[in-house]
């Protein structure tokens, strides 16, 4: 692919299109970029390449003169070539991939001519531009801006200056979708972690979230795109159908409150624990995988007044257990110490129901915990959670926490004791 661009700045966009990806691809011969100044055309002394318009008006107009001299001479050696004329224009077709796609595949020259001021003399356009193209509904000073987006954008289509055609298919405006999202290292970032989906190595399951989140986040972001887009296998009929059964998720309609628990609650917090015990096995955390907590447990927590219910209207979400008894497995912190020795609140059994997941409950019932300590005149919360339980590793970082270092509890005889501690101070 050679791509001449005719221009009043050759140095400025050689030096863009010369850099980097492009720049190498160039340096190798895999493509060709020319600018050419179009003053070196004028058959003026004063090399003036552009005057006032016909009929009066604001600025000035570029002359076709030294435009078809440009154009000629970058012209007089391409007679072999599939060569298309293309002016810079916001009168334009609006650019996108599938022309760039077009452009590369249908040419082997394109000459990108870019106007100045108020733009060029109509009798250029008609006489010798094959095609206009604009970048947006938008007006730039000059078509160099643009002329480097077209160029940039069809150059990296060519085979070879991208490592490999991967790199490009599948990406954003490919196939009329956007991409999914992509992370680097570090596995967490300010609190936020990696999907976990991403670290476990099983490609089927990662191409197949990667696919969903095409699909969502081109439904949410460019819902304009999507009218346009028609699944052609049964895997994203499928995804869709299923991205349809998340949106009927539950919505919080109602006011969120919290209260103490009372034992007409048991059954409720029970249901929960069942689902959160449920869930925990799913995901292979070795928590809460035998009888604990029991009825009694929580019967006890009810009668120490430390137990409280999150409600979604009259609907029980949710519960936490927040004691301010010293807790006696918390006395041995390995591998790092708590933030200080203040009396503290211990957040120990805490689920959301499975309806309510991913609702925004488990944020608010997180407030709700540090408003219960300031109550109860404590500035410290503790809490300990298994390294595998993603979810409350996410929530207690979301949510202000910070990790402290490993603790062995004694509460799940048979099970995984291996517990990271953390506390948060509060203002
Ligand atoms: C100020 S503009 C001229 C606009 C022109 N008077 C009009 O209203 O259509 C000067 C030059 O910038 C370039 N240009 C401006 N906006 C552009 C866009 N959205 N896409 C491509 N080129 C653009 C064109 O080459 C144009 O000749």
């Amino acid at each position: 692919m050679r791509i001449d661009i005719m221009t009043l700045f050759p140095e400025t966009v050689s030096a863009v299109l010369h850099e980097s990806i492009i720049g190498r691809a160039a340096k190798k011969g895999i493509v060709e970029i020319n600018c050419v100044q179009i003053r070196d055309f004028t058959d003026n002394r004063q090399k003036q390449v552009d005057d006032y318009p016909y009929g009066g008006g604001w600025g000035c107009v570029m002359m076709a003169q030294p435009l078809k001299a440009c154009l000629d001479s970058i012209l007089s050696d391409a007679s072999q070539l599939r060569t298309r004329v293309i002016y810079m224009s916001p009168q334009g077709k609006t650019f996108d991939q599938n022309t760039a796609r077009r452009l590369e595949n249908d040419y082997d020259r394109l000459v990108l001519v870019c106007g100045h001021y108020e733009g060029i003399d109509e009798r250029f356009i008609e006489e010798c531009v094959d095609e206009e193209i604009s970048i947006g509904d938008f007006v730039l000073t000059g078509g160099e801006i643009a002329a480097m987006a077209v160029a940039d954008s069809v150059c990296r289509l060519v085979p070879g200056v991208l490592s490999d055609e991967q790199c490009y298919i599948g990406e954003s405006h490919w196939e009329g979708l956007l991409e999914y999202p992509q992370y680097t290292r570090p596995e967490v970032w300010e609190g936020r972690e990696v999907p976990e989906i991403l670290l476990q190595g099983d490609h089927a399951k990662i191409e197949k979230w990667r696919r969903k989140k095409q699909l969502e986040r081109t439904i949410s972001k460019r819902p304009d795109l999507f009218s346009k887009f028609t699944p052609e296998t049964k895997e994203d009929a499928d995804l869709l159908r299923e991205i349809e059964k998340d949106k009927k998720r539950i919505k919080l309609t109602m006011p969120l409150s919290y209260r103490p628990a009372v034992t007409g609650d048991i059954p409720d917090i029970l249901k929960i624990t069942d689902d959160a015990r449920e869930s925990l096995k799913r995901f292979g955390v070795d928590q809460w995988q035998g009888p604990y907590p029991e009825r009694y447990v929580f019967e006890a927590d009810i009668d120490r007044k430390e137990c409280f219910i999150i409600l979604h209207g009259e609907e029980t979400a949710g519960f936490f257990t927040l004691s301010v008894n010293e807790e006696e497995d918390y006395r041995n912190i390995t591998d790092g110490k708590w933030s200080n020795d203040l009396p503290y609140c211990v957040l120990h059994r805490s689920a959301v129901s499975a309806k309510y997941r991913g609702t925004g409950i488990s944020a608010f019932m997180m407030k709700c915990v540090k408003q219960q300590c300031a109550l109860l005149n404590r500035q410290v919360i503790r809490v300990d959670t298994h390294r595998k339980n993603k979810a409350m590793l996410k929530l207690l970082r979301d949510s202000g926490f910070s990790y402290r270092g490993n603790l062995i509890i004694s509460s799940e005889e048979g099970h995984d004791p291996a517990r990271q501690a953390f506390d948060i101070v509060l203002k």
